[in-house]
């Protein structure tokens, strides 16, 4: 079976390098010529555990190759995946869907054999039978005399449920499988790409187009909510005093609730967990269900205020430092409702928070969304490093991957290429993302590497009692900012 994968981002290029890792000859389809070239020099443009190793692999066998030419893939492929960007449209919270409406009309005009279409990206409900009816219509008018083009070609939906970071794993052994199909054959041919997987017992979902839209749409909505239940939890810790980690792990004890997603920190961001559940509050407006996700906006301010609690962090860290007496209330302008178009970033500073911060050296560990990946789109470190440099702030921003996209986002931020040098001279360290890099730091050696031993772990993963140990005065999101008194019961170190 011949596959190509439309679309050599994220999602396209590790799809198309697992097909071939399946077995499969794979063409990959970008409009962009220097993605193709690129590729076919075997260079990823992007950062992903594992996938070079692969892409070399299988470009060097030959079972992998990429191309600019619908005209191509069209005459030579069996089974085409549409894996192009839906994008947040830009001062709206809907998805924008061009890329994938293009892709499919590109497609439609050029196969000129049987073939399956099969849509990855994640698209709002009721996408798929629009775009099958797309299909179709542009293929009559496509033929000669409007007798349409050679061939039965078919659409089916096939979401994709990877996490950055684990790519590969999620793809060549993913949790379950679900394909929205409108015939036995158009699953037959899913189950042939699929039979590896379907070997080792993987959940197989064939369903409608509906069911399989929403359920990428549910997953990422219920997902991004389990994040931002546990962070209004810090809210109430942070006032009234209480552990947070404690409470998360002794929730996720009962199976019914599970303790993955309900670690407490600067909250989510990344390409996906944002932008879908704004996207999908903005679908089900249109379907005249206003209020049916309206709580996702609130899970949206949740989320957005994590930001807003970290520069209060710092101000008051640095406040208390200086007067012994920590300043609070309104250290950013908050980042309010998150309306359409909001993508959290850019909150304004208060007047106090600039009297505070105007030229702290604050060393930034961490701008991508999450370790293990170079991303930094909607990324809370990477807002967080912009609204303290916004409020006068010395910034030296460090990440192990991610340095170069942050710099192209916020170009004036100090980025410096290792931890050190973001640590020496440094009077307030800022952890935001948790790479293991880190995770491991030995407060002794950062703290005589520092000019004043003040940290706030934006993640929970640092060892208070230790970090309070080697003499630094300890803050964390969930917490209650209370220097000079320990915590009595620190908590176990967090899992993953
Ligand atoms: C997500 C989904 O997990 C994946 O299934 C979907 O296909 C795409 O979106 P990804 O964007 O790679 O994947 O990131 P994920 O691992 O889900 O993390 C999202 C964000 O939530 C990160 O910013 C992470 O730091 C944050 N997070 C995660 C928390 O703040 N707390 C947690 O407990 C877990």
């Amino acid at each position: 079976m011949r596959i190509s994968v439309i679309g050599t981002g994220y999602l396209g290029a590790t799809h198309a390098a697992c097909m071939a890792e399946l077995g499969f000859e794979v063409l990959g389809l970008d409009i962009d010529p220097a993605k193709v070239e690129a590729l076919t020099r075997g260079k990823l443009p992007f950062y992903e555990p594992g996938l070079p190793e692969l892409l070399i692999k299988h470009v060097q066998s030959g079972r992998l190759r990429f191309t600019t030419s619908y005209e191509e893939v069209g005459a030579w492929a069996d089974v085409h995946f549409i894996g192009v960007g839906t994008p947040q449209k830009p001062g709206e919270s809907a998805a924008d869907l061009r890329f994938v409406d293009a892709s499919v009309t590109s497609l439609a005009r050029h196969i000129t054999r049987d073939a399956l279409i099969v849509g990855k990206s994640t698209v709002p409900v009721g996408t798929a039978a629009r775009l099958r009816d797309l299909l179709a219509a542009t293929r009559t008018e496509a033929g000669p005399d409007g007798r349409g083009l050679p061939g039965d070609v078919e659409l089916a939906w096939n979401p994709e449920f990877l996490r950055e970071g684990y790519a590969v794993k999620d793809t060549l052994t993913p949790d379950r499988l679900v394909v929205g199909v409108e015939s036995a054959h158009a699953e037959q041919v899913l189950r042939q790409v699929y039979a590896k997987s379907l070997t080792e017992d993987t959940p197989w979902i064939a369903t409608d187009f509906e069911t399989a839209e929403l359920v990428k749409v549910a997953a990422n909505a219920f997902l991004a909510t389990k994040i931002s239940f546990i962070n209004a939890f810090s809210e109430i810790t942070e006032t009234v005093g209480g552990d947070i980690g404690t409470l998360a792990d002794a929730i996720g004890h009962d199976p019914r609730i599970g303790r993955k997603f309900l670690n407490a920190g600067v909250g989510f961001g990344g390409g996906c967990l944002p932008k879908d559940i704004r996207a999908l509050q903005a679908r089900v407006s249109e379907l005249g269900l206003d209020r049916t996700m309206r709580f996702l906006a609130e899970m949206d301010d949740i989320n957005l205020r994590r930001r807003d609690r970290v520069v209060d962090l710092a101000v008051q860290i640095l406040s208390h430092h200086r007067h012994g007496q920590a300043r609070t209330a309104g250290a950013t302008g908050t980042a309010g409702a998150a309306g359409p178009g909001t993508t959290g970033t850019g909150a304004v500073p208060s007047p106090a928070a600039v009297e505070v911060l105007n030229g702290s050296k604050v060393a930034l560990l961490g701008v991508t969304f999450k370790p293990h990946s170079d991303d930094v789109r909607d990324s809370p470190a990477l807002d967080v490093a912009n609204r303290l440099f916004t409020a006068g702030a010395d910034v030296a921003v460090y990440d192990p991957q991610g340095n170069a996209n942050a710099a192209k986002r916020f170009p004036r931020l100090d980025y410096v290429d290792t931890l050190e040098k973001a640590l020496v001279g440094a009077d307030l360290v800022i952890l935001l993302t948790e790479w293991d890099e880190f995770r491991q730091m030995d407060p002794e050696y950062v703290g005589r590497l520092v000019d004043q031993k003040l940290l706030i772990d934006g993640r929970n993963v640092l060892d208070r009692t230790a970090w309070q140990a080697a003499g630094f005065t300890h803050a964390a999101l969930g917490h209650r900012f209370s220097p000079g008194h320990p915590t009595a019961h620190p908590g176990p170190a967090r899992g993953s």
